[in-house]
């Protein structure tokens, strides 16, 4: 019999408070004597981490929307082959801070709409969808005020401002009735430990 492991995805609109949960959860579950990889996107393996660089700093006008599809897309299928399946064929929980849903909003909606593109890009080269998809939903004026108070030389898509992000948001609500087998929805308006608390809950169950 081979072992799986279970496969949890975070996503949400920027600043939602997706990553401080993803590794809150990663403590929790070691706490609980559990082999967990936190890994995220894009990047989660070192070729991943350097096609970041590429598609996160810089002018971004440099890409073309559909060159932007394919970076995103090649960096999941080097975290994918090095990192994730290792892990999950291993028994792990490998817990994602975003994934092949973000692709589907970020790159699906923001340029046109592109989001036939990215789907066929992910069944040709990713396929795999992960068991448990956590989305942190919150008010995008939140969200926003947290992403713009973090520094840093990533601001591609931070820079969106806030019509942008609300239409990320119900994209995200309206994948979540897409793929209502593997979605849970959580309100992230709330402050953090009530939010992990939800999130706890959910990922015990799964693991049962
Ligand atoms: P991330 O590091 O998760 O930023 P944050 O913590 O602010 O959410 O993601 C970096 C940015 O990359 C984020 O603005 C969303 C974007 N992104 C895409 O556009 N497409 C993708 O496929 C992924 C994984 C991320």
């Amino acid at each position: 019999m081979t072992k799986s492991g279970l496969f949890l995805t975070f996503e949400g609109i920027d600043g939602s408070g997706k990553s401080s949960q993803a590794r809150m959860l990663a403590e929790h579950l070691r706490g609980q004597g559990r082999d967990v990889v936190l890994t995220r996107e894009p990047g989660g393996s070192p070729g991943a981490e350097e096609i970041r660089s590429l598609v996160l700093e810089g002018d971004p006008d440099r890409w073309s929307a559909e060159t932007e599809i394919l970076l995103f897309t090649a960096a999941r299928r080097d975290h994918l082959e090095r990192t994730i399946e290792p892990a999950l064929a291993d028994g792990k929980v490998v817990i994602c801070d975003r994934f092949a849903d973000s692709t589907r909003m970020y790159q699906g909606l923001s340029r046109g709409d592109l989001r036939g593109v990215v789907d066929q890009l992910h069944s040709l080269m990713i396929r795999r969808e992960p068991d448990l998809t956590l989305l942190i939903d919150m008010d995008p004026e939140i969200g926003l005020s947290r992403a713009k108070g973090r520094q840093g030389t990533e601001e591609r898509f931070e820079d969106f401002g806030l019509d942008l992000q609300q239409q990320m948001r119900a994209g995200f609500l309206a994948l979540a009735d897409e793929f209502s087998d593997r979605f849970r929805v959580i309100d992230g308006n709330r402050d953090m430990d009530s939010v992990a608390q939800d999130v706890t809950d959910i990922v015990l169950q799964a693991l049962r």
